[in-house]
């Protein structure tokens, strides 16, 4: 076993983590909305206005704190009003970019609202720049938080709902340079002025506009999008970026069969999320030094060749230790990098991509993801403090092997550590600064770095109780292979 040091500094404090930086996303693909989370209120699953209870269950237990929806290139395509009113009257269309099933719009604004309510986060919503128009992104604004006498307001009562709902969330336009309309920077960043222009503040509502931001590494997108638009117009621009264990999108590899090159490549991958985020945000320094302007990483998480055997449009994926570790890296990158990053959305919430719950009939399962998740949530809302670990070099790629954050906050610290070796096993003694920590709780989850969990066992990789050493204000905790480690200390 190697030793490694780690230094925590309590007094340096660098910046606030968002609780949105735990955010997820829900889109109209495959059985992550119908037959995944929303099965109908005629459904013999257990459900609060159609969406099942152990989801909504699961979704507290983590603190979800803000769900996007309705897309995805999806969103760019969806016409509100097609999803309100009687169910059994609504549009029945072709859900053409993924998997050209039907779409028969149930699941609509009214059942996304009541749905946040339900677990208690933000909504965020994507607006349809794409195949839309200026005045019905207005109208949904209006639809959605107007409290007053108008058309739109009038026909939410008319459709149930008296008082209107908050929005704060507002993406306009998804993935403009790709699915969303193809359009260059120049072109979009004059369209997105336009869009903004006309979503009003009703009724005490205060939306935090989000302009769309680069695909990866294109910084020229950054660029010109951060020349053409000010804090007046946008609160924040996005960022996607998913791990593709291959770099090759036709052959992506295998969401459980891979060797340990692959796994290592899938990490180094993965934290090349710090430099895309490192480099974004001088660009964005340049352009707005005060950082009122944030940056949100709405699409983020592993993307792999679906489950043999299902819909190639549906983009489901089983979800190893290996997702596990990508979650824990990212997590700890968006803490890390918390001075501008203000919220982050993994794609997706339930049987889609690099999912937090998978479902079948009645069944229902945590992932690896799920646990991250589980483990990280007491950094939200903390304060992130200084941490430093000294590294060692895996796999043939010469990743560091041990990927880090530390918070505090109400007088609690939260250090989480992932061991992404799957060849070696560390001890770490930190030394912590700055906080007198009376007592540790640690909770690991380790396993196989190909363990996952299904229908039959559902517990196979699961959060356990751990055991840390406290003594005279030094830390020490074993990280065995390929292992995501929660400390919290009092
Ligand atoms: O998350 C799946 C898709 O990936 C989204 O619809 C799109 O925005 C991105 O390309």
């Amino acid at each position: 076993m190697k030793k490694l040091k780690m230094l925590v500094n309590a007094s340096d404090v660098k910046s606030h983590i968002n609780r949105e930086i735990y955010g997820h996303f829900s889109e109209h693909l495959g059985r992550c909305i119908y037959n995944g989370m929303y099965v109908g209120e005629d459904s013999e699953i257990p459900n609060t206005n159609g969406v099942r209870n152990d989801v909504i269950e699961a979704f507290r237990n983590v603190k979800m704190p803000v769900l996007r929806w309705p897309g995805g290139c999806f969103a760019d395509e969806y016409h509100w009003k097609d999803g309100i009113g009687e169910k059994s009257s609504r549009k029945k269309m072709i859900n053409t970019h993924w998997g050209g099933v039907t779409e028969d719009n149930s699941f609509g604004t009214h059942e996304f609202f009541d749905l946040c309510e339900e677990i208690g986060c933000e909504p965020y919503l994507a607006g349809n720049l794409g195949s839309g128009t200026v005045r019905e992104l207005a109208e949904w604004i209006e639809y959605i938080t107007f409290d007053g006498v108008s058309p739109m307001a009038e026909l939410r009562r008319r459709n149930g709902r008296e008082k209107p709902w908050k929005l704060k969330y507002l993406g306009i336009g998804n993935e403009s340079w790709g699915c969303g309309g193809n359009m260059r920077p120049e072109y979009y960043a004059d369209e997105y002025r336009r869009y903004q222009t006309y979503c009003r503040n009703f009724s005490g509502n205060e939306l935090y506009k989000v302009a769309c931001g680069p695909n990866a590494e294109d910084y020229n997108w950054t660029e010109i999008i951060m020349k053409s638009l000010n804090e007046w117009h946008t609160k924040a621009i996005s960022l996607h970026y998913y791990t593709v264990p291959t770099g090759d999108w036709s052959k992506k590899g295998s969401a459980t069969d891979f060797t340990d090159e692959e796994y290592y490549s899938t990490i180094a991958k993965t934290l090349y999320m710090d430099e895309l985020i490192t480099r974004h945000c001088a660009i964005m320094d340049k352009h707005n030094p005060n950082k009122t302007i944030g940056l949100i990483v709405d699409e983020w998480g592993c993307w792999y060749d679906v489950e043999p055997g299902t819909n190639p449009g549906f983009l489901y994926q089983q979800n190893t230790m290996r997702d596990a570790v990508v979650a824990a890296c990212n997590l700890n990158i968006f803490n890390n990098h918390s001075d501008r990053v203000v919220m982050a959305n993994l794609a997706q919430a339930v049987n889609v991509l690099q999912a937090l719950i998978l479902t079948e009939g009645k069944k229902m399962v945590k992932t690896p993801t799920y646990h991250v998740f589980d483990l990280f949530k007491t950094h939200q809302d903390g304060e992130l403090v200084y941490s430093f670990c000294e590294n060692d070099k895996a796999g043939a790629e010469n990743i560091p092997a041990i990927s880090q954050s530390v918070s505090v906050k109400d007088g609690v610290m939260t250090a989480t550590i992932a061991n992404c070796s799957v060849d070696e096993e560390y001890e770490i003694e930190c030394d912590i600064s700055g906080f007198e920590a009376r007592a540790v709780s640690a909770r690991i989850l380790c396993a196989d770095v190909r363990a996952y969990n299904d229908f039959e066992n559902s517990e196979n990789v699961a959060t356990k109780q751990y055991e840390a050493m406290l003594e005279c204000g030094k830390l020490v905790v074993k990280l065995p292979k390929c292992s995501v480690v929660s400390l919290v200390l009092e």
